[in-house]
Parts: structure tokens; C-alpha cells; sequence
């Protein structure tokens, strides 16, 4: 699917001489609170918690010069190997917007290649990861530029990972992720992650994400996979800038935002406790609350598919009858995260290939896990 680096940067040699190149990978992650609504300045009505992933990840990497008169900002953009006016138009309106914290970028003029490991439009957002990415290139930029020693942590060591190169760093980075896309915030580091103030939560913050520490979690939950079913992988027929603007007037909007506080609760006592039972009662809840809601809006909308509810009550009923703890999550769209243990791999695999994949559209599905977050490539 994804080239690979050299493949991809020789994509990139008809872009001019340019002076130097930052590049970063991030994952996509999957809420399992989920964020739903918003306040301007992209700042969330109620706090979500993710968890990153590890094969679906997205790629950036940023060429830049000096800029000659008008040509400073985006001067190429090129997705999987092709240019792309939408998301070219999209990011040149972010890098815009992100002069007020990087004055610098007045000055560039900056060629731009991604390139992601999973399709577009399965169902994970491609949109978390890229912000991320593109986050963490223009932060190394930031501090590259200033002559800040960047890639040096307190051990001494040159970093390849976000907490490699400091909290300062990697939350700047987060909050400059969240401006392009919410969720995107929660990419910036791996594990599990929550954004949002939130008063159990040390550190946490509407205007960034922090990783939940390690004696938050039972370790068991650390192990934890994802399996996503894809029952359709055309474009979302509502955006989730729609789905956010409709929580505007939504009329349970008080409510979701108080069951949202709620699951949060319940959620971060169920993975410190190693609870299974309550964490799949927290995380399908969301799943089919949000889905609620966007029937409950005006206009109101349907983004299951009967591919997908037929899907829902398989893996309900194959959690009665078997011994394996499985549950399910879901975005604003039709397809389905199966999410279960690593213990249970071999058994969960079976089911899928012989009962899931059938309903899922060529019988395909993308087999994943929770990883570490974005790395510096
Ligand atoms: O970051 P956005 O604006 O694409 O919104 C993401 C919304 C959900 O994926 C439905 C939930 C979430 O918290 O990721």
C-alpha cells in the first residue's frame, strides 16, 4: 500500500533545490470516549480518550527554501505518490492560520509529500495521523530553525520518539495538531491518551493531549487490538466538522455532555481496576451514543449500514457463547473497530475470517493494534 521512504523522496525530486527536510510518522487512533461537539477555536466540549495505533500510520514529509517574494506557503502537495487539490487546499489554510505561533513560515516555501499505510475512507482517520505528523515536522522545523538543540533528552541520547525530545515539545506539538483536526492532538503520543481538562486527569488540557501514565492502566489493557471491519469504504457521507457543528443545537447536547463526563469516569476506573466487562459497557455505549446522536440531530442522519448492525450482533452474540472478552467501537461512519485482547489473537482471527470478513466489503478488514505513537523518520 505505502511506498516506501526512498521510493516516496525520489517522488518527490521534481519539487525544486530546497535547503533541508523534516520528516515524521504518526498512527491514527481510535476514541474510545469519544470528542463530539466543539467550542470555537477547536477546543472540545467534553473530554475523549484514544488509543493510538500501530500499523495505520501516516507519513510527512516537509522540503523546504527560503521563499523568493510571493512564493512562500505551500508550494506542493502530494498524497500517496499524487497531487490532491483538496487536501492541498486544506493544509495551505492550516499553514496560513499557524503564522501567529510559527512566524517562520512567512519565510518558506515548503513541498509537502504524505504517504499513509492504510486505505483512505476505511473507516480510520486519516486526518489524526497527517495533522500529527505535519505537527511534529513544523515543530523540528520551529526548533531547527531557531538553533535549538532538539533531538537531545535528558538522558543524553539522540530521540526518535515524542517524549524523546521533551514534554515541552511534544505538547506544543499536540496543541498545533489539535488546530487541524481535534483529534489529531491525540496522535501525538502512544498508548492510551486523553484530551480535555478533566480533574482525575494530572496535566490534562482542552488545549492539548497527555498520555495517561502507566499506573493508570492496568497492563493487561496494554495488549489491547483492533480489528476494523470495513463494511463500506466510500467517502463519509456527513464530515465530522458537520457532526461537530450539529452539536451546536443539538437538543441532548447538555446530557451527552454530562454522559461524556460520565463514561470518562467509569472508563478510567475500569482500565486502572483491569475491569473487562465495565471497559466494553463504556466503550460500545459511546460507540452507539454518538451514532444516536446523529440520528437525533437536525437533519438527522443514519451512517450505519445493514452490513454493519449485522455485524454489531455477531460479535455481541459470539461474546455470550464464547469464552473471549470482545467489544466493538465506532466512528461517525459505518465501520466497525473490533476491539479485543492480544491473548485472544488465534480465536478472534478465526471469527473474523469465517464470520466477519464475509459482511465487510471485499471481505476486508485492517489488523491492528496499540502502539507506542509517532516516530522521527
Ligand atoms: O477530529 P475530528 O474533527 O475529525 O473529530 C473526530 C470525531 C470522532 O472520530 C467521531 C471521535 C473522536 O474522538 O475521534
Amino acid at each position: 500500500m505505502g511506498q516506501n521512504k526512498e521510493n516516496f523522496a525520489n517522488s518527490q525530486s521534481s519539487s525544486p533545490e530546497t535547503t533541508g527536510q523534516v520528516s515524521w510518522q504518526s498512527p491514527a487512533n481510535i476514541a474510545l470516549v469519544k470528542y463530539w461537539g466543539k467550542y470555537p477555536g477547536q477546543l472540545p466540549m467534553n473530554s475523549s480518550l484514544s488509543f493510538s495505533l500501530k500499523e495505520s500510520l501516516v507519513r510527512v514529509y516537509i522540503n523546504y527554501k527560503p521563499s523568493v517574494g510571493s512564493q512562500a506557503g505551500l508550494q506542493q502537495f502530494v498524497f500517496n505518490g499524487l497531487p490532491n487539490d483538496d487536501f492541498r487546499l486544506r493544509i495551505a489554510r492550516y499553514l496560513t492560520d499557524l503564522e501567529v505561533h510559527f512566524p517562520f513560515l512567512r519565510q518558506l516555501a515548503l513541498f509537502i509529500a504524505t504517504e499513509s499505510t492504510f486505505p483512505h475512507s476505511a473507516g480510520i482517520a486519516s486526518s489524526a495521523a497527517a495533522f500529527s505528523a505535519l505537527a511534529l515536522c513544523l515543530c523540528e522545523l520551529e526548533a531547527k530553525l531557531a538553533g535549538h538543540p532538539l533531538a537531545v533528552n535528558t538522558k543524553g541520547y539522540t530521540g526518535k520518539y515524542p517524549a524523546d525530545f521533551g514534554e515541552a515539545f511534544v505538547q506544543k506539538a499536540s496543541f498545533i495538531a489539535r488546530l487541524g483536526s481535534g483529534s489529531a492532538c491525540r496522535s501525538v503520543e502512544g498508548g492510551f491518551v486523553c484530551w480535555g481538562e478533566d480533574e482525575k486527569i494530572v496535566g490534562s488540557s482542552d488545549e492539548y493531549a497527555v498520555g495517561l501514565a502507566d499506573s493508570a492502566v492496568n497492563p493487561k489493557f496494554l495488549t489491547l487490538r483492533d480489528a476494523v471491519l470495513i463494511v463500506d469504504d466510500k467517502i463519509k457521507k456527513v464530515s465530522s466538522s458537520q457532526g461537530h457543528a450539529l452539536m451546536a443545537t443539538h437538543p441532548f447536547r447538555e446530557t451527552r455532555i454530562e454522559q461524556a463526563g460520565a463514561n470518562m469516569d467509569a472508563l478510567l476506573k475500569a482500565l486502572q481496576a483491569g475491569d473487562e466487562a465495565a471497559f466494553f459497557r463504556v466503550i460500545e455505549n459511546e460507540a452507539l451514543s454518538l451514532h444516536s446522536l446523529m440520528m437525533s440531530s437536525d437533519p438527522g442522519y443514519i451512517l450505519m449500514k445493514p452490513n454493519t448492525i449485522a455485524l454489531l450482533e455477531k460479535i455481541v452474540e459470539y461474546r455470550t457463547w464464547s469464552d473471549v472478552n470482545i467489544g466493538f467501537t465506532m466512528d461517525a461512519g459505518p465501520n466497525i473497530h473490533l476491539i479485543y485482547f492480544t491473548r485472544d489473537y488465534a480465536k478472534v482471527k478465526a471469527l473474523i475470517e469465517q464470520e466477519l470478513a464475509p459482511l465487510c466489503s471485499g471481505k476486508r478488514w485492517i489488523d491492528d493494534s496499540m502502539g507506542n505513537g509517532p516516530e522521527k523518520i
